[in-house]
């Protein structure tokens, strides 16, 4: 280990901490000589925040305000919904969280179409209790069933944009792009209007619910915990190649459904030429 990085640790935090410290480096760094030196402690540890059951109900009525509220959006009410509610009962660590950076997930980051933010705001609240390995699981249930399931559901009792029915459909994918657009396409809907926020935030009250669901189940089954949700066919099948270790083909990342981009379909198309 190189001398002036085991000083720089033992800066952090008087000589007994940073002999514990040390020890575990040593030992990480033993294991796996590759692995980075822990450098900062954190409040609580690393995934040590406390995780409480909540009521999916309220959750589902919180996350549609929390989506309304200076328009912060389907992050930041899907977020707030989940550690808000533990902050309002329960005081200290949720109610040290600075929520208002879950903002950044509007419109699948920064308006950029990506992760559906209501669907970051999940797992970002997760792995404020669960490290990797206990938290895909719980992302898996809830992003695979985002994928199949019609949305939105949830009907509040006072709608913020627009009052009355909303049309649903099954987005089959959870990017903010795909998940938006072909729900407009469908129904004629314009991605700017005041319909598609209220699609928006009845679906960020959904998703809140739903994991509100998987938190509890999860605080119930602890390290047995299991979603019900299998793997989707697409990923099975074209993962036998694609995303098997020594296969020739073995190049694809993530594990959504591959059907919406790689089917074919019309949309797919190069809309580059003779197209208006
Ligand atoms: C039996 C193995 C196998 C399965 C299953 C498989 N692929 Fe492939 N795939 C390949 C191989 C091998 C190539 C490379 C072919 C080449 O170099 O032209 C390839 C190429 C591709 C490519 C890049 C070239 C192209 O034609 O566009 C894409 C995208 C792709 N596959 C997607 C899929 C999807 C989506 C599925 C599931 C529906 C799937 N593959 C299932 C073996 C497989
Ligand atoms: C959100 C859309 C989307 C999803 C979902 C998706 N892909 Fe792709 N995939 C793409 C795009 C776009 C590319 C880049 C294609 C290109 O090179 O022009 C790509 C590239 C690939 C390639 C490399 C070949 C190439 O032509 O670059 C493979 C193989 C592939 N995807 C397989 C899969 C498999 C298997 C799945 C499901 C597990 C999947 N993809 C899910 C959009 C997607």
């Amino acid at each position: 280990m190189d001398f002036s990085r085991r000083q720089c640790l033992l800066g952090l935090g008087g000589v007994a901490a940073g002999t514990a410290l040390l020890s575990m480096v040593d030992k990480a760094e033993a294991q796996n000589p590759q692995a980075a030196p822990k450098r900062f402690a954190q409040m609580n540890g690393e995934f040590g925040w406390k995780p409480h059951k909540l009521d999916p109900k309220e959750v589902a009525e919180v996350a549609y305000e929390g989506y309304w509220y200076k328009g912060y959006a389907c992050g930041y009410g899907c977020f707030y919904s989940l550690i808000g509610l533990m902050a309002e009962k329960y005081g200290a660590p949720y109610n040290t969280f600075p929520f208002s950076m879950l903002e950044a997930n509007k419109g699948g980051i920064s308006d950029w179409g990506t992760i559906c933010g209501a669907l970051y705001g999940a797992a970002a609240a997760f792995a404020l209790f669960w490290g990797r390995d206990e938290r895909t699981p719980m992302v898996n249930e809830l992003y695979r069933w985002y994928e199949i399931t019609k949305l939105p559901i949830y009907k509040p009792a006072k709608a913020r944009g627009v009052e009355g029915e909303i049309p649903n459909n099954a987005s089959g994918s959870v990017l903010c792009h795909i998940s938006v657009s072909k729900w407009c396409y469908a129904n004629q809907i314009e991605a700017t209007s005041k319909k598609r926020n209220e699609r928006c935030g009845r679906l960020t009250a959904d998703v809140a619910s739903k994991a509100c669901e998987i938190l509890n189940a999860k605080i119930d089954a602890g390290k047995d915990f299991k979603g019900a949700l299998a793997k989707q066919e697409s990923v099975k099948t074209c993962g036998t190649c694609h995303q098997t270790k020594g296969e020739e083909a073995n190049w694809a990342k993530g594990v959504m459904d591959c059907t919406p981009c790689h089917n074919g379909s019309d949309a797919l198309m190069n809309k580059f030429k003779d197209h208006p």
